[in-house]
């Protein structure tokens, strides 16, 4: 469950020191997840990216998110204490020991009734949902980002953002295909084709962020977006 990118960090040693153990850890409830993920080897957001969804949610002013991939609840946790009392976060896993960890994550903190946590595949469930979302959160398997895209891009409100993350894979990404491990082809194939996709899409507007093993923030400027190869939604 171990996130090795996060152990091959692609900025200087003392950046990443800055960033992920300069700026305080999460305090209070939502600290003890994070201190219970670190302690039990659970592949949460680090701090660096943790501090930044914080802020960046307060700074939009968003009520209501969608994320993919709860692990035990850290980042959707976060996300309820940056957002306040009047928010609700859907968040979606598939795997029922991560299940069972973050509904019990959910009772501790008392934030249930903010929360829906759907269980099951995310390629099953997201075209169930029709909510306009504020923020979409991806943090989930990295070759399927390309291909829950299109669902997500119709369930962000236009103005809303679609933050992924893990979008560097420790800056493999931009290496010839052929150095990149067969067994890791598929997920550097389907990265690249979605930054082939978003970058340059004049109907998105599109940052990278060098937080933990890269993130990945697109806001949806208008009501269609047009894709390569689709007819847009
Ligand atoms: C990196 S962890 C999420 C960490 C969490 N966002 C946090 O920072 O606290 C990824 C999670 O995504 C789930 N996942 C991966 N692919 C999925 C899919 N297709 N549908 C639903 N869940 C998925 C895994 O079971 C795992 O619990």
């Amino acid at each position: 469950m171990r996130n090795e990118m996060m152990y091959r960090p692609v900025l200087k040693d003392e950046i990443i020191e800055l960033l992920r153990h300069r700026q305080p850890e999460m305090s209070g409830k939502v600290g003890k997840v994070q201190e219970e993920a670190k302690e039990t080897g659970v592949p949460v957001i680090p701090n660096e990216t943790a501090t930044f969804l914080r802020f960046f949610l307060k700074q939009i002013k968003a009520k209501n998110v969608l994320e993919i991939g709860t692990a035990i609840g850290f980042s959707a946790s976060l996300m309820i204490e940056a957002m306040g009392k009047d928010s609700h976060v859907t968040t979606i896993d598939r795997f029922d020991v991560m299940i069972r960890r973050a509904k019990n994550t959910f009772e501790q903190l008392e934030i249930e009734d903010q929360v829906t946590l759907l269980e099951g595949d995310a390629k099953d469930l997201l075209g169930t949902l029709d909510e306009p979302y504020d923020f979409i959160f991806m943090d989930s398997a990295k070759s399927k980002y390309i291909e829950f895209l299109p669902e997500c891009l119709r369930l962000v409100k236009t103005g809303g953002v679609i933050m992924i993350d893990d979008v560097f894979q420790a800056g493999t990404v931009m290496h010839d295909i052929k150095d990149i491990p067969k067994s890791q082809r598929t997920i550097y194939r389907k990265l690249n084709q979605l930054y082939d996709t978003v970058l340059g899409n004049e109907d998105l507007s599109v940052t990278i962020l060098p937080l933990g093993d890269g993130v990945l923030m697109i806001s949806k400027e208008v009501d269609n977006v047009h894709l390569k190869s689709d007819k847009g939604m």
